[in-house]
């Protein structure tokens, strides 16, 4: 009943016009019910049942993650909104806002940051000629500014044929991209006797359970070449749309602390060295063998 009251006022708000100030009570509240493990679900059923919800899918970005037309949360489509903070033409004003408010949080401004680092990342390595790869590439918007480059050094994996299609028309048909599971992918890789100098992953490890992330951590150190390094990024808890995310936008990711990324980094034989983003809620973890 309470959490009914509390949606039925952020409602009557939105219809006042006060958008922008039920958004922020909106991520407030799901953040502070999120911290309560018993009472997160009656907030978050409250929620679903609450026509708040109908009104907050007038926003393209908010009704593509809860639709999934890929069958997953968090497509190449729906990054690359937060990347170009670009909606539709045909988006109703009050979306648009809905929009710019969830663009201004801190997690997508630490996804923009993610790959701004990345880009910073790949392009040096590609300038001195390290083979890289790329797991979970989506678009590899990473490497826009790599377009009309050389990019015979660069393999690029995703399960997504229509993410990998965007990235063909970016790059020409002549990029080398693989259409598979990462976990497919590395151990062909293996097989074929494959080295990289340079593996990366972001926006994978964050759906991926701890039985998956040592796999994953051992399959990369197979094909590591020596001297190498893997680097990947992971949400952290605790950030403030963390409810907001799981309830508005039906995304759910698996979230770790820097702490947690070094010990699956010791597992697997690396080195780790991790930090967090001005942000604070993405970790990311620098590994090498020793
Ligand atoms: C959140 S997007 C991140 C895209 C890109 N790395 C970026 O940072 O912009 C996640 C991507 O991971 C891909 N993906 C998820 N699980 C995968 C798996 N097991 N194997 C290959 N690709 C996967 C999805 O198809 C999607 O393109």
């Amino acid at each position: 009943m309470h959490d009914k009251r509390f949606y039925d006022s952020a409602l009557a708000l939105i219809e006042g016009d006060a958008v922008e100030m039920a958004m922020h009570m909106l991520v407030g509240q799901l953040h502070s019910a999120k911290a309560e493990p018993a009472r997160w679900q009656t907030a978050r059923q409250a929620y679903l049942d609450h026509p708040l919800r109908d009104a907050m899918l007038e926003d393209p970005y908010i009704a593509r993650c809860v639709n999934k037309p890929r069958g997953y949360a968090g497509d190449a489509e729906l990054i690359d909104m937060i990347y170009d903070q670009r909606l539709p033409a045909e988006t109703s004003a009050r979306g648009q806002r809905f929009f710019n408010q969830s663009m201004a949080f801190p997690t997508s401004n630490a996804v923009r940051q993610r790959r701004d680092l990345a880009e910073q990342l790949v392009g040096g390595a590609a300038r001195s000629g390290q083979r890289i790869l790329s797991l979970a590439c989506g678009h590899f918007r990473e490497g826009d500014p790599l377009i009309g480059q050389d990019l015979s050094h660069i393999t690029l994996v995703d399960q997504d044929a229509l993410s990998l299609a965007v990235v063909r028309q970016r790059h020409g048909a002549a990029v080398n991209c693989h259409e598979a599971n990462v976990f497919s992918f590395l151990r062909s890789a293996a097989a074929r006797g494959e080295r990289f100098d340079l593996i990366y992953t972001l926006g994978l490890t964050d759906y991926l359970d701890d039985r998956a992330m040592a796999l994953l951590h051992r399959m990369v150190g197979a094909v590591l070449a020596p001297g190498g390094t893997f680097l990947l990024a992971n949400f952290m808890p605790g950030h403030l749309s963390i409810g907001w995310i799981e309830a508005v936008m039906d995304w759910h990711l698996i979230y770790r602390e820097p702490e947690e990324l070094a010990g699956f980094a010791r597992a697997g034989g690396f080195e780790p060295k991790t930090w967090h983003d001005p942000t604070g809620a993405i970790a990311w973890c620098r590994m090498q063998r020793p």
